[in-house]
């Protein structure tokens, strides 16, 4: 199958030395993307700012904000089986972006920000027979919150973690997830590497396109 992945932050740049971003490695999206690869899949990879190596055999691309990683994403979707939204995407950016360094005799005390598009939303219209995994990290209410993103978002699987939970996923090796299904009851799974749980993800991927073949 051919499975597009994105990974890692986004950048909204207030000015061109600084920015809002989201707290992630990107080494989950890159585990799925290695693991995927060792599953004979043809994999590409959208990263955002990162500090990983490309897996071999892998096709990355690098965006830095959330405006160019969701024309990133509709650019390859029609070449792409399944995706796989890894990504954590800043959800604002700053109004106004300065083309020059702002003084800080000149930062303004209140930066006013305005909404980023939605990826999986923007995308669902283009979803047909694809299938789409989203993540949803969370601090309270995980069941509430990743089945609400399942429906909202029009997802096959949603992947919800506690981020509360010390080995539960910023900069580790090891993610400890719920998989929660819009058909079937949560999976709560047990502490693992992440390249394993990218092998389920993918796994539960060619299971769904099996599927749907034989439908
Ligand atoms: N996502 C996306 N586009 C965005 C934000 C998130 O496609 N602008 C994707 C993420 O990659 C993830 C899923 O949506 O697969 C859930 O992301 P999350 O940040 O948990 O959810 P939000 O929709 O931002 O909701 P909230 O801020 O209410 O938690």
């Amino acid at each position: 199958m051919k499975i597009l992945i994105t990974a890692g932050p986004t950048r909204e740049y207030i000015d061109p030395v600084r920015f809002l971003s989201n707290r992630s490695s990107g080494k989950m999206g890159f585990a799925i993307a290695e693991a995927a690869v060792a599953r004979g899949h043809e994999v590409t990879l959208i990263s955002g700012p990162v500090l990983l190596g490309t897996p071999p055999e892998v096709t990355r691309i690098d965006v830095e904000s959330a405006e160019e990683m969701l024309a990133a994403v509709r650019r390859e979707l029609s070449g792409n089986d399944a995706l796989v939204m890894c990504a954590a995407v800043s959800d604002f950016r700053p109004r106004i972006q300065a083309c020059h360094k702002l003084k800080k005799s000149a930062m303004p005390p209140v930066i006013e920000l305005i909404g980023n598009p939605d990826i999986l939303q923007c995308v669902k219209p283009q979803k047909s027979g694809r299938i789409f995994v989203g993540f949803a990290a969370e601090t309270d209410n995980i069941h509430v919150e990743a089945e609400r993103k399942l429906h909202e978002k029009g997802l096959d699987l949603i992947v919800a973690n506690d981020i509360k939970e010390p080995d539960a996923g910023f900069e580790a090796d090891t993610n400890r997830v719920i998989l929660v299904y819009p058909d079937r009851e949560p999976e709560p799974l047990p502490l693992m590497t992440k390249f394993d749980l990218g092998g389920k993800l993918i796994e539960f991927i060619e299971l769904k396109a099996e599927k749907s073949h034989t439908n």
